[in-house]
């Protein structure tokens, strides 16, 4: 056989193999990501953080784009925590920055894609800036259905569960709600996610193994993958190896195999 031959032969399957791997019927609905290791990726090129954040920002463009083309209807990041705050102020302020123009150079793409721009946290301790863009881009994308692209910004898990307690108790002051009729599905509405299924798989880059106060109630019975690489090497093709994994998983729901 000539070689040329030979090499597309021995190419053809693999190729086929791998498009076949990933079972279009078993995505999940909705992917968590805590998108960590922009600072240590930065450190270990000898750069400042804020080019591990800028970084960051080009990975978050390669998965919402593969989220898009795969199917997957729902994708949460961790773009800042309640707990953020605490970092250098510079730090804090290049995020903001980061995120303002992140929301005015995606967005015309974004809306091309149909994705559906949101956020979840206490957006209201955002800087004005930052949050006029997040409201456009809200605003803009509002029709969109192909993904939802949920940003966490100043989020925590503890303060989602504070908030809504604080909205279930005026519920009950106000002849609303009885105690008694408090469930699961009242908290789960209450949340900064309440239309929103819970997430089926969460992915920590960057070989932290926590979930760091994200998605505390809603990650009850997601699967968890982590990886060692940081989160501005994240791609599709990580994502896809994910994606793998998380089909082979079984999940039960503390029930029983059937
Ligand atoms: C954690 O890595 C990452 C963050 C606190 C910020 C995440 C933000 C981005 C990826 C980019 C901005 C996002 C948008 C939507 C504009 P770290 O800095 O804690 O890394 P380290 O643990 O290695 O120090």
């Amino acid at each position: 056989m000539a070689g040329f031959l030979k090499k597309w032969f021995r190419f053809a399957p693999d190729r086929k193999g791998k498009e076949a791997e990933l079972d279009p019927g078993k995505m999940p609905r909705h992917v968590a990501i805590i998108m960590d290791g922009n600072g240590r990726w930065a450190r270990s090129r000898g750069l400042p953080r804020a080019a591990g954040h800028r970084a960051g920002v080009e990975a978050l463009r390669d998965i919402v784009r593969a989220c898009v083309d795969w199917g997957i209807p729902i994708l949460t990041v961790y773009a800042f925590s309640t707990e953020n705050w605490k970092r250098p102020q510079e730090e804090v302020k290049g995020l903001m920055n980061l995120l303002v123009e992140y929301m005015r150079r995606e967005l015309p793409e974004l809306k091309q894609e149909g994705v559906q721009v949101r956020a979840i946290g206490r957006l209201e301790a955002l800087p004005p800036e930052a949050r006029r863009e997040l409201e456009r881009a809200w605003r803009e994308t509002a029709g969109n259905r192909r993904l939802i692209l949920n940003l966490a910004l100043n989020y925590g898990g503890r303060a989602e569960l504070v908030d809504a307690c604080r909205e279930i108790s005026h519920k009950v002051l106000a002849g609303e709600l009885r105690p008694e009729d408090i469930n699961d599905d009242v908290l789960k509405k209450a949340l900064y996610t309440g239309d929103l299924p819970d997430p089926d798989l969460l992915i920590r880059p960057s070989g932290e193994m926590r979930l760091s106060n994200f998605l505390l109630w809603q990650l009850a019975y997601t699967e968890l993958w982590f990886t060692d690489i940081y989160w501005p090497d994240f791609r599709r093709e990580n994502l896809r190896q994910a994606l793998l994994d998380y089909q082979q998983r079984e999940r039960r729901f503390g029930g029983l195999k059937i």
